[in-house]
Order: structure tokens, then sequence, then C-alpha cells
């Protein structure tokens, strides 16, 4: 390939911080998934809380997008959308989904699978309504993953909301509110010096407790 630059084909990061171990981590992986996220917190990375989610279409051809966690706890995890988009289209379709976070700071990765299902209406609601205004205007006006004509449709669409709702009273649009992934697989990524990293994962088993296991790296 020749256009690749070429400062990055030997760009290389040797992970030394932290190590993980089978014998070490929580029995539960919620409170494995707590305990980072409280140290990702705690050490003020940058958007810790936003994840990569990966969806599947019928067809099979997989899509992924960076959302913010906004929920968590007892294995579910839970985020906010428009129920038209592409990734919603896809889960209505496909319930299987991944979730992936990234903190380079802490040498980590976190990845989680599990079933998607929508949150209640009144989880929705209660984070609508937290939202500041722009956002709920925002989210009346964008008729998300749809192809626009130009950025004047949408400065249309949002003008028009504005003067619909121009005070803090903005309903929820039916089409916009949560979902939560129930997850059933997750996988605890520490980075190791030479690659050779420590990978704990946690599957579900059908009595409802968790077997965990060291995977290759
Ligand atoms: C840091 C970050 C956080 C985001 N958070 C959300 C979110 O919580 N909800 C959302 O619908 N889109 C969020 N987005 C936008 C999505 O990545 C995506 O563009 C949008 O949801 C449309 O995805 P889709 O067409 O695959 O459905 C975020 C993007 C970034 C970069």
């Amino acid at each position: 390939m020749e256009q690749s630059d070429k400062s990055i084909y030997n760009l290389r990061h040797d992970f030394s911080m932290a190590s993980l171990d089978e014998k070490e981590v929580h029995l539960l992986p919620a409170m494995q998934f707590g305990l980072w996220m409280d140290q990702a917190l705690e050490a003020k990375i940058g958007e810790a809380q936003a994840m990569v989610l990966s969806t599947v279409s019928t067809s099979g051809k997989p899509s992924a997008r960076v959302l913010y966690l906004r929920e968590y706890g007892d294995n579910n995890f839970a985020f906010f959308t428009n129920y038209q988009s592409r990734k919603s289209e896809e889960l209505s379709n496909n319930q299987q989904a991944c979730l992936t976070f990234f903190w380079p700071e802490l040498e980590r990765q976190i990845r989680i699978e599990g079933i998607v299902e929508k949150h209640s209406k009144e989880a929705s609601d209660s984070y609508f309504y937290s939202r500041p205004h722009h956002s709920k205007i925002g989210a009346w006006s964008s008729p998300q993953s749809k192809i626009l004509k130009n950025r004047k449709e949408l400065d249309d669409l949002v003008t028009d909301f504005d003067k619909k709702y121009p005070t803090e009273d903005v309903p929820r649009p039916d089409f916009w509110g949560g979902y939560v992934l129930k997850a059933n697989y997750y996988e605890f990524w520490q980075g190791r010096a030479s690659r050779l990293h420590d990978r704990i994962v946690y599957t579900l088993q059908n009595g409802g407790s968790w077997k965990i296991e060291r995977l290759a790296p």
C-alpha cells in the first residue's frame, strides 16, 4: 500500500502498567466492571464512558459506532439513541450486540457481549428529561442515520423545533429512548509487555453462574 504514513508502521507501545490474574479478579464480572470503571473515572480518563457498540444487519454485515454508556449494574448496560437509526434497525432484527471500551491510559480494554432490549419508558423519560434543552431539541430535529440534502436541512429542522418548543418543557419523542444490553460474556484485557497480554473472560452458564477462563493474547 503506497500511501500509508510510514510513521505508523513502526509505532509501538509496550504495555507494562499492571497485570490481571484469574485468581484475583472478582467472581462476578459486573463487580469487576464496576471496579475498572471506578478506576477509569478516578484516573480522569477522557470519555471513559464512551464505548463502541457493534451490531449486525440481517445479511450478516457488521457495523460499529461510539456511544455513551449511561447506566450500568447487574450485568445491564444502558445507552440512549434514536429508535429509527441504523443501529436500532439492526437491533430490531438481531438483538445480539457487543460493547467495547478502550482506556489507553490504563492499558485496558473491555469487551461485553449480550442481548439488547428496549429500556423502559420510565428510564427513557427520566434520562431524556435530565438532558439540556438543546440536546432535547437535537433529538427531535435529527432523523438519525437518514440522508440529508445539506447542513441547512438539519439547521432548519432545529429552528422549527426551537420555535415549537421554546421552553424547557420538551416532550420525549416516541422515536427516541434507551436500550439495555444484558451481558452474557465479558473479556477484561490488561496490556502486558511484548504483546503477552492478560485476557480474562467470564461466560454465563445455564444455571446463572459465571465461568472464568484465561485466553491466549
Ligand atoms: C464520544 C461519542 C459519543 C456518542 N454518544 C452517542 C449516544 O450516546 N447516542 C447516540 O445515538 N449517538 C452517539 N454518538 C454518535 C454515534 O457514534 C453515531 O454516529 C450515531 O448514533 C448514529 O449511528 P448509526 O447510524 O450507526 O445508528 C456518539 C459519538 C461519539 C464520538
